[in-house]
């Protein structure tokens, strides 16, 4: 019989006590290296014990791994060292006098820390009947020299809350986890999207050799029709892109019609017509909501509001709404901007053709936002405008 089983070691209400001054500290906590100090602390102080540790399982590295104060690294020991390691293995708990003359105590660490294990206990961390890993204390401090049964006791008690309350630490912090890979995955397959459709967008550019930056250019104005038309901010995201790809269809017209520097034959113009058509087949079986709009974009940016346009001659709202901005804007850039075919026209010249189209070509909606804030909308062809400053359109010379 150990005499100090005979003796109480903290008294009950002590216990108590210190359980109601952690619990809502731990309850507040959700980080696991943080509640590992948290619950070390708390039975360090209820044991009585010099030092606690809880070791947790790292399934990953095949090592048991703790948190002894904040700002410390974490340790690491092997699954089976000492009597931790036994503990895992077997489930059972141990109650140790003096671990020098038990061959299960690993001395290794004691030389590696400068220190002198005595007395030490160790319970398992239970949770859902899988053992996740041990509770520590080492070498009571007081008048006792040895832990007692009472002790163990208390360690099981507090091993059973802390285990539940790791457990679903480490729950939430893998759902959190997850959640943040997905979404990284996620950004990244969009700006992968992105990234594409920007290409192809410069390769119908690049094949149509027009001046500057057209297609940005239409995308820009674009974006900017469809903020004051009330569109929600996604929408005008899907628009900027989708508009990039207004004029892909021109990669299947022939370069002597689309590198032409004078006027159209009648004959070379319906060739060009077909740009849209071809542009609309390029995009049609896309699936994602923005190849579905750039499939519209591409189909339709040439309607008129009146149905007098190509390729379907369809009218008004028959015509997807993306379109329809999408026409004011490239309508907007091929009069302010050189083409290969044309100079820029004067800002007046521009101004009065959008709103003599008003109705006809245009949707009158799109014309009135065009109108109340032509000075916005015109200020980036400036030459010291938002489109010279991003290099969409050459700076002129001197
Ligand atoms: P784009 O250069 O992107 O021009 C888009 C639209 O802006 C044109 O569609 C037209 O509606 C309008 N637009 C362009 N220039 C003028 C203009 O001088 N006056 C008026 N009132 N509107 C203008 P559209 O007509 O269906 O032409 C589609 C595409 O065909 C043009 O795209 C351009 O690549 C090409 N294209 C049109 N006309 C000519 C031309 O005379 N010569 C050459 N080489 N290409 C032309
Ligand atoms: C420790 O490093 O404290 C665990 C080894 C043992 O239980 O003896
Ligand atoms: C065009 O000339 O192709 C378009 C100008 C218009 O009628 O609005
Ligand atoms: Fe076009
Ligand atoms: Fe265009």
């Amino acid at each position: 019989m150990r005499i100090q089983d005979e003796y109480t070691d903290l008294g009950d209400s002590k216990v108590a006590a210190l359980l109601f001054e952690y619990m809502p500290k731990i309850a507040a906590e959700h980080r696991t290296d943080s509640l590992l100090v948290l619950m070390a602390d708390l039975g360090r102080q209820i044991v009585q014990a010099d030092r606690c540790s809880l070791w947790l399982i790292d399934e990953e590295r095949n090592e048991l791994w703790t948190k002894v104060a904040h700002g410390v690294d974490e340790l690491r020991i092997p699954l089976s060292a000492g009597f931790v390691g036994y503990s895992l293995k077997t489930g059972e708990p141990l109650l140790i006098d003096d671990a020098y003359r038990d061959s299960r105590f690993d001395r290794r660490s004691d030389l590696k820390n400068h220190y002198h294990t005595t007395s030490v206990m160790t319970m398992p961390l239970e949770s859902d009947g899988r053992v996740m890993g041990v509770f520590q204390a080492i070498n009571k401090v007081g008048e006792n020299v040895f832990f007692s049964k009472k002790d163990l006791e208390r360690l099981k008690l507090i091993s059973v809350y802390s285990a539940k309350t790791i457990e679903s630490a480490l729950r939430a912090e893998t759902l959190e986890r997850y959640a943040r890979e997905l979404e990284h995955k996620a950004e990244e397959l969009k700006s992968a999207h992105m990234e594409l459709i920007r290409i192809l967008g410069e390769v119908s550019e690049f094949r149509s050799q027009e001046v500057g930056d057209h297609i940005h250019r239409v995308a820009e104005i674009s974006l900017k029709l469809a903020r004051y038309f009330g569109l929600s901010e996604e929408q005008q995201e899907l628009i900027y892109y989708a508009s990039l790809l207004h004029d892909l269809g021109k990669v299947g017209i022939s370069d002597m019609v689309l590198k032409k520097a004078g006027r159209l034959t009648p004959e070379e113009f319906s060739q060009m017509k077909c740009h849209s058509a071809i542009g609309r087949t390029l995009l049609r079986d896309s699936k994602t909501d923005l190849l579905c709009m750039a499939a519209d974009i591409a189909g339709a940016h040439h309607e008129r509001w009146d149905g007098t346009g190509y390729p379907d001659g369809v009218k008004g709202e028959q015509i997807p709404r993306a379109a329809r901005i999408c026409s004011v804007a490239d309508v907007l850039d091929a009069l302010s901007s050189p083409r290969c075919y044309k100079p820029a026209w004067s800002e007046e010249r521009v101004k009065e053709e959008m709103l003599r189209s008003r109705g006809t070509y245009f949707q009158p909606e799109l014309i009135d936002i065009l109108m109340d804030h032509w000075d916005e909308f015109y200020s980036c062809y400036k030459p010291d405008g938002e489109f010279v400053k991003k290099g969409l359109l050459p700076p002129v010379k001197a």
